[in-house]
């Protein structure tokens, strides 16, 4: 406000002086008669006046750059702020980048002589020029930002500066590396989120198996009654078949949640993937040809089978889409011998011998900017309805609940290999001679059922009792408990994991101690309900998941019923 009051009256003053100039010569010019003189005297006298007037703004405006600019000589001359071992940065309050000293720009890199902040820096959720003039006037206290480098695209690097108002109006940042820091921060945002869609998956799941086990189930006796000549019996085998695809869609979404029921067995990689060539052949059309490279000794792996197989089928078919036009698809498997953990992608694998299976084909690749995305959920870069986006996330949630790894390498336009590692079986195969037998099913004896969904109780009793067996029903863990403690003869317990009140585990152990020996058949939604640890203390128990068909219910119950000496397994193979 003072300085332009000043200026004002200056700028009066000197109007002033030109008309009292203006007027003195205009008055000698009327009195001398020499106009021409006397003009060029004003103009002279004018000109004179402005360069007198303007000439100390200018000197103001000089002094001002040669001082900013010996600033930054002496900053950049100065030896200490250079040699500093903490990376320092000073910004102008305008945003110019002052100085850096060495160990600044080692972190953020050497760009262009004269840089301005916003030039370098990005991702504040403000103009950066703006922050560093509030906190260089004073009207922000600084504190610590984690900003992004700008220069750093492709490796996304991150600094934290902790800027400070240094001298009168300019800035002192002190740099710190963030990049590993925004990268954790990114995996656990990451891991939340995949926790909170396993959860809702897992959630969904265990009420859509009951209400799947109920459309199943009753469609299985509707189709008893209704055999093929029938005129209901291809709609029934309709809703029977939809029934059974969104059983599998439950599945997929158990698997990328780590919630489905595996079955771990020993298998040898050679063969399972020799098995598999047949399939991955048709899969990928005529176009792409598939080369298997196999290690040259067998490798054993514990794994569930089926879902294996689901990996490297998924794996195929997402390179078939990369390559539209055609190419190859290798796929190769090698031991690997880890003597130390090693480190990938922040990844740890423990040392120790595993089978790395790899998945290379000649496709598109993957662009960088989406690498970080494939294997969420419901990802996809394809068109409505030729992807689903959970292909990745199943494979990944497979390999992560059989103790495997999953890395990726992708140049856009150059291919793309995914590597599983997955550790070596070490314990030795089943003896070589294995019996293969079937108890024929039961047809007679006493079931306690026990299941809090109603229709899934009444498909399960009714299908039970077709096949001719006793059945008593009970809603509750509690209720069992009571038809227990009376002396009715029950030969089998068929029930529920998740249950009101008393659960199926604890309420069997309690019926138990007063009927020791009874088998049990557990049933129940996904991996979650399943009793491992209470069916390790139940001796004679099995687990039948959801959704089942009748066939396998009355199977099950059958081969656990218990059965007088005289009636020996029937013998259906022996390899
Ligand atoms: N081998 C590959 N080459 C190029 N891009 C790939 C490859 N594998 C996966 N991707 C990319 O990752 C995305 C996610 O793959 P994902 O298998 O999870 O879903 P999808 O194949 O799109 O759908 P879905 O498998 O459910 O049918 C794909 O849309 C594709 O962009
Ligand atoms: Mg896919």
């Amino acid at each position: 406000m003072q300085a332009g009051g000043r200026v004002g009256s200056e700028r009066k003053i000197v109007w002033l002086a030109i008309a009292i100039c203006i007027a003195a010569f205009a008055v000698i010019a009327l009195w001398s008669q020499q106009p021409v003189a006397v003009a060029l005297a004003a103009l002279g006298s004018a000109t004179g006046l402005a360069i007198i007037w303007l000439l100390p703004h200018f000197a103001r405006q000089v002094a001002a750059r040669w001082r900013g600019l010996a600033a930054v000589l002496r900053f950049r001359k100065e030896p200490k702020f250079e040699a500093l071992p903490v990376p320092l940065i000073r910004f102008a309050s305008d945003g110019t980048v002052l100085a850096m000293n060495a160990a600044a720009r080692d972190l953020a890199g050497n760009g262009p002589k004269t840089r301005m902040a916003h030039d370098m820096f990005e991702d504040l959720g403000r103009p950066v020029a703006d922050w560093l003039r509030d906190v260089a006037e004073g009207r922000h206290p600084g504190g610590a930002e984690v900003l992004r480098l700008r220069n750093a695209r492709e490796t996304r690097h991150f600094v934290q500066i902790t800027a400070q108002r240094f001298g009168e109006a300019e800035v002192m940042g002190v740099l710190q590396d963030a990049t590993a820091l925004k990268r954790l921060e990114a995996q656990f945002t990451q891991s939340q989120k995949m926790q909170a869609v396993g959860q809702l998956a897992g959630g969904i799941a265990h009420d859509f198996n009951n209400i799947l086990t109920a459309i199943t189930g009753h469609c299985d006796l509707l189709l008893l009654r209704h055999r093929p000549d029938d005129l209901d019996h291809e709609d029934l085998q309709q809703i029977q078949q939809n029934a059974y695809r969104a059983g599998a869609l439950v599945k997929q979404l158990l698997a990328f949640s780590r919630k489905q029921t595996l079955v771990p067995e020993r298998i040898d990689l050679t063969e399972v993937l020799g098995e598999l060539a047949h399939l991955l052949n048709r899969l990928l059309g005529g176009a792409v040809h598939l080369d298997l490279n196999h290690a040259p000794v067998p490798i054993a792996l514990r794994v569930d089978k089926g879902q294996f197989e689901q990996v490297i089928v998924n794996l195929a078919v997402n390179a078939r889409d990369a390559m539209p036009t055609g190419g190859v698809l290798r796929i190769e498997s090698e031991v690997m011998e880890l003597t130390v953990a090693a480190e990938r992608d922040r990844v740890r694998v423990p040392a120790g011998s595993y089978a790395v299976i790899r998945v290379v084909d000649s496709g598109t690749g993957i662009p960088a900017d989406i690498m970080p995305q494939i294997f969420e959920p419901f990802f996809t870069t394809k068109r409505t309805g030729e992807g689903t986006g959970l292909g990745l996330a199943t494979v990944y949630g497979i390999v992560k609940q059989s103790g495997g790894f999953i890395f990726v390498d992708s140049a856009h336009g150059e291919g793309t290999e995914f590597q599983l590692w997955f550790p070596l079986c070490t314990t030795p195969a089943e003896a070589a001679q294995k019996v293969v037998t079937r108890r024929r099913a039961a047809t007679e004896g006493v079931v306690l059922l026990v299941e809090d969904e109603a229709p899934v109780r009444a498909f399960a009793a009714r299908a039970l009792r077709l096949r001719g067996l006793t059945v008593l029903e009970s809603a509750s863990g509690e209720q069992a408990l009571e038809i227990a403690a009376t002396d009715v003869k029950i030969d089998i317990f068929v029930t529920d994991v998740i249950l009101p009140g008393l659960t199926g585990p604890e309420w069997v152990e309690q019926a138990l101690q007063g009927r020791a020996g009874t088998p049990v058949v557990f049933i129940s939604g996904y991996a979650a309900d399943a009793p491992s640890e209470a069916q390790g203390r139940i001796p004679a128990s099995v687990f039948l998941s959801k959704p089942f068909s009748l066939a396998e219910l009355s199977e099950t119950v059958g081969a656990q019923m218990p059965r007088p000496p005289t009636d020996q397994p029937e013998v259906l193979s022996v390899s």
